[in-house]
Order: structure tokens, then C-alpha cells, then sequence
């Protein structure tokens, strides 16, 4: 049977708080094909997040397990293998925007690992195409959060990882500068990532392979 890059399997998550627990995921299953963009829906406060942290690996599940390419990963797999976009950006904010996104470049071993040339070229076409080519040498804190928000999402996808996981990429942006985000998560996927994406944004749904909504704890096809 075809392995998927990416395999959720009767993922279960539950969070205490004061006023009692919740359970967020309830036995939730999700496969993602190499090159396919599902896009996850869902009310705030569904889970998507919480789906997404565990998917890359950040939280653990209390039952089910993620499988990346047939293998259970056991906390968060190196950027070329998985990388996600958090709601919260992560840019790391003493490295400048430009170094920001070599990093997952420079981080990679072995014979993956371009050389500065290709690191440079690989930069600047990406913040170029998401229209911030001219902020490379600027720090995070010198930007805009929809600035920032291209910066990570050229960051998550550099190293074109197997697996690509980001939240609300467009909750930030301008008319303007949608465009070019959904382009690069479509070429991404074409190239034959797997991406996920959880958004609220009509417009991300639209380019996607496959729309999935979070409801009770399920992901069910819409
Ligand atoms: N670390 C945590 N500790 C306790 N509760 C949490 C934690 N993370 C998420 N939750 C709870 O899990 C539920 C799902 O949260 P989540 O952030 O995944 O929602 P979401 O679908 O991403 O919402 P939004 O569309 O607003 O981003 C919420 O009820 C939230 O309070
Ligand atoms: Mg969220």
C-alpha cells in the first residue's frame, strides 16, 4: 500500500484547564501525499493549531502517533524533513532577515548542504518573489508583522522540506502581498512537498488539493 509523506493516525489531545479538561483532538486521522496542499478549516479554538504543533512534532499526542514517510517521529525532525510556520512567526530575532532564512541552509548536513553562493541566490529569490527583497538586512523588529510573516514563511520553505506545516500564512497580509504567498505554497507543493495549511482565508482554500474541516475533534471533507 502507498505510504503518505504524512500520517496522522488516531491522534488524541487533551488540554486541563481550572474550569475542566478539553478534549481537542479525538482520535483525529489525516494522510498527506507528497506534492498535495490540504487546507484545514475550523471555528477558533478547534484544534488546528493544536493539530499543527503536533504534527511537527512540538507537542506530543496522549494517543495516536504522527508517521513522516512510515516513520513514527519522536519530537520535532530537522527543518529539511519537516518545517512549520507557526502562528507565532519564531523568527529568531537576533539574525537578520536574510540569515533567517539561510539558516534551515545553513543548519542542513551533508550532502545536502549548499554552498554560500547557492545559500545567497536561494535568499534573495525567495524574500524577492514575496516582495521583501530589499529587507534582508534588516532585524525582525525593523519589520511589519506582515513583513515578518513573508520572512517565515520564506524561511519554512528554503531548505524545500518533505513536509511543510504553517498557520494562517496570510492572517497578516495586505490584498496585495496574497498573491505571492499562495503562488510559493503552490510551488511548493509542486515540487513535491507535502503542505498543510490551517487558515480562516477563502482564498487559501481555493488553491487547495483537498479542504479538510475541523469539527468535535475530526477532520471531516468538505
Ligand atoms: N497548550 C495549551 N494548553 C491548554 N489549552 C490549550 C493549549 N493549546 C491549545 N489549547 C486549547 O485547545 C483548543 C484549540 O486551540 P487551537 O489554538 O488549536 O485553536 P485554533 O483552531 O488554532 O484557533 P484559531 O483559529 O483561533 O487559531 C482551545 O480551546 C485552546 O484553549
Ligand atoms: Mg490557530
Amino acid at each position: 500500500m502507498n505510504v503518505p509523506a504524512l500520517h496522522a493516525k488516531a491522534l488524541r489531545r487533551r488540554f486541563s484547564h481550572p474550569g475542566g479538561d478539553v478534549e481537542v483532538l479525538r482520535g483525529l486521522e489525516l494522510r498527506v501525499e507528497a506534492g498535495e496542499l490540504v487546507t484545514v478549516s475550523g471555528r477558533s479554538g478547534s484544534g488546528k493549531s493544536a493539530l499543527l504543533a503536533l504534527l511537527g512534532g512540538f507537542d506530543s499526542p496522549d494517543s495516536g502517533c504522527v508517521l513522516l514517510d512510515g516513520e513514527s517521529i519522536a519530537g520535532a525532525p530537522p527543518w529539511h524533513t519537516c518545517a512549520v510556520l507557526p502562528q507565532a512567526l519564531g523568527l529568531a530575532l537576533e539574525l537578520t532577515v536574510g540569515e533567517n532564512v539561510a539558516l534551515p541552509l545553513r543548519l542542513r548536513a551533508g550532502e545536502g548542504r549548499p554552498g554560500p553562493a547557492a545559500i545567497r541566490s536561494r535568499v534573495s529569490e525567495l524574500l524577492d518573489g514575496l516582495g521583501v527583497g530589499t529587507l534582508a538586512d534588516r532585524y525582525p523588529h525593523e519589520l511589519s508583522f506582515g513583513q515578518q510573516q513573508r520572512v517565515a514563511l520564506a524561511r519554512a520553505v528554503s531548505g524545500r522540506p518533505k513536509i511543510l506545516l504553517t498557520d494562517e500564512p496570510t492572517a497578516h497580509l495586505d490584498a496585495g502581498s496574497v498573491p505571492a504567498v499562495l503562488g510559493l505554497l503552490r510551488r511548493c507543493a509542486e515540487e513535491g512537498t507535502a503542505v498543510v495549511v490551517a487558515t480562516h482565508d477563502e482564498e487559501v482554500h481555493r488553491i487547495a488539493d483537498r479542504r479538510v474541516r475541523m469539527a468535535d475533534g475530526l477532520l471531516a471533507g468538505i
